[in-house]
């Protein structure tokens, strides 16, 4: 079964809990962090995610896009994120990244941009907990979903089945009502939507998805 990681990158910040209180039958929840050097934006750090994190039971999903991840992911596990995600462009450890994660008590998940090859994890598939694969160059909400990911996704599919470990694969980037069907049906355990979600009423826009899914 699929299941959703709101973005709150498109969240209205004004009205933070409300928003995160909006989406709290997801199972996950997508947090994107920014610095201004891996992406062209920056967003928030781990003070944000300490501050919502009495106000949701769901997994949070911290997906880093920075550089030298491995000077923060000690601030982002004790800020209260489940899974980190580091990106493989953005060390040249990943592997320590990895281990760092797992040694501050989170599971551990590797990204790569859409124009990185899936050999860059062939190494390391037996060692991550998730897979999220870029369906856009990450930096902002709002863009439109690169459509050969969807062969990457497949791809990948058959090297975690090859390796037969559990690693979830997630899609982050450009999901829509139009889109999703084809998305999932490629093999994907978690979507990621950060506009699709909170542009309306989010809990609505939730149930759209799960409802197009169902068929
Ligand atoms: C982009 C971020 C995404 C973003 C997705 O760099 O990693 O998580 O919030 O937003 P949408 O769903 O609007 O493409
Ligand atoms: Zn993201």
């Amino acid at each position: 079964m699929v299941n959703f990681s709101p973005s709150i990158l498109s969240a209205d910040f004004s009205r933070l809990k409300e928003e995160i209180e909006s989406v709290k039958d997801a199972k996950y929840l997508h947090l994107d962090i920014m610095d201004g050097r891996f992406v062209p934006n920056i967003t928030y750090g781990p003070m944000v995610i300490e501050a919502i994190r009495p106000y949701s039971e769901q997994i949070f999903d911290t997906h880093l896009m920075i550089v030298e991840p491995e000077k923060y992911i000690e601030d982002f596990a004790k800020a209260g994120s489940d899974i980190i995600t580091v990106h493989v462009e953005a060390t040249d450890h990943v592997h320590r990244a990895i281990q760092m994660i797992k040694a501050n008590g989170c599971k551990a998940g590797v990204t790569l941009n859409p124009a990185t090859s899936l050999s860059t994890i062939e190494n390391i598939i037996d060692d991550v907990d998730l897979i999220l694969i870029m369906s856009v160059n990450p930096g902002f909400g709002g863009q439109n979903f690169i459509p050969q990911m969807l062969d990457k996704v497949k791809k990948l599919n058959q090297m975690i089945q090859k390796s037969k470990t559990e690693t979830l694969i997630e899609i982050d980037g450009g999901i829509n009502f139009n889109n999703i069907k084809e998305i999932v049906d490629a093999g994907v355990d978690i979507v990621v939507s950060g506009s699709a979600i909170f542009k309306g009423i989010p809990q609505e826009n939730l149930n759209k998805f799960r409802k197009i899914l169902e068929g």
